[in-house]
């Protein structure tokens, strides 16, 4: 059962840009292929082979990291399935079990939200499952009914 995570508060991770995945993410990688939880294995892929390092204007790949650990990332890719240039697109949010319902997930995705200020005019994505939509909600997304994206959220003018 999940706790609430107002009793197992606080953990304030470093947010920092990921510049390589190994070796640091490869505990996020097993425990995800314990879980059957697919999309990390295609970070991997995606990275090594050189299609997605989240290197074009305005993406951004997020560490959070406690005590010189991995605890959770996530990134922000232009959205492949628009042609427009302005719509973003959350991919592979991930939190170690051991650090989940402490707010991780949240910092990270708020964080990335703040990046894509000036870049996108929307963030989308497709929520895995129903709790990574439950997830999304409380963070202010809205359901979308393009087949491509499940959930969608404004983002804020840069100042
Ligand atoms: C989904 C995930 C990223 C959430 O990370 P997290 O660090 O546990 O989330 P947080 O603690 O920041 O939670 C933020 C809010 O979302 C809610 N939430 C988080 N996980 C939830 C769940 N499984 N069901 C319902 N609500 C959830 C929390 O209650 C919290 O709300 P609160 O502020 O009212 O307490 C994490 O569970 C995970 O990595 N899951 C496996 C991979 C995955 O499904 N990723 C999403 C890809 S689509």
């Amino acid at each position: 059962m999940r706790e609430p995570s107002s009793i197992l508060k606080p953990v304030r991770p470093a947010m920092m840009r990921l510049t390589a995945l190994e070796p640091a993410a490869n505990p996020l990688l097993a425990e995800a292929e314990r879980h059957g939880t697919a999309f990390m294995r295609r970070l991997f892929l995606e990275w090594d082979a050189g299609a997605n390092r989240f290197d074009r204007p305005g993406e951004i790949i997020l560490g959070a990291w406690q005590d010189d650990r991995l605890v959770g990332l996530g990134g922000l890719n232009r959205d492949p399935y628009v042609a427009e240039d302005d719509v973003g697109r959350l991919r592979h949010v991930y939190v170690l079990a051991s650090h989940r319902s402490l707010g991780v997930g949240a910092l990270l995705v708020r964080h990335l939200l703040r990046d894509a200020e000036g870049h996108f005019r929307i963030v989308r994505l497709r929520a895995a499952l129903p709790e990574s939509a439950a997830f999304y909600r409380r963070l202010g997304f809205m359901e979308c009914g393009d087949p491509a994206a499940t959930h969608v959220i404004p983002v804020p003018p840069s100042p």
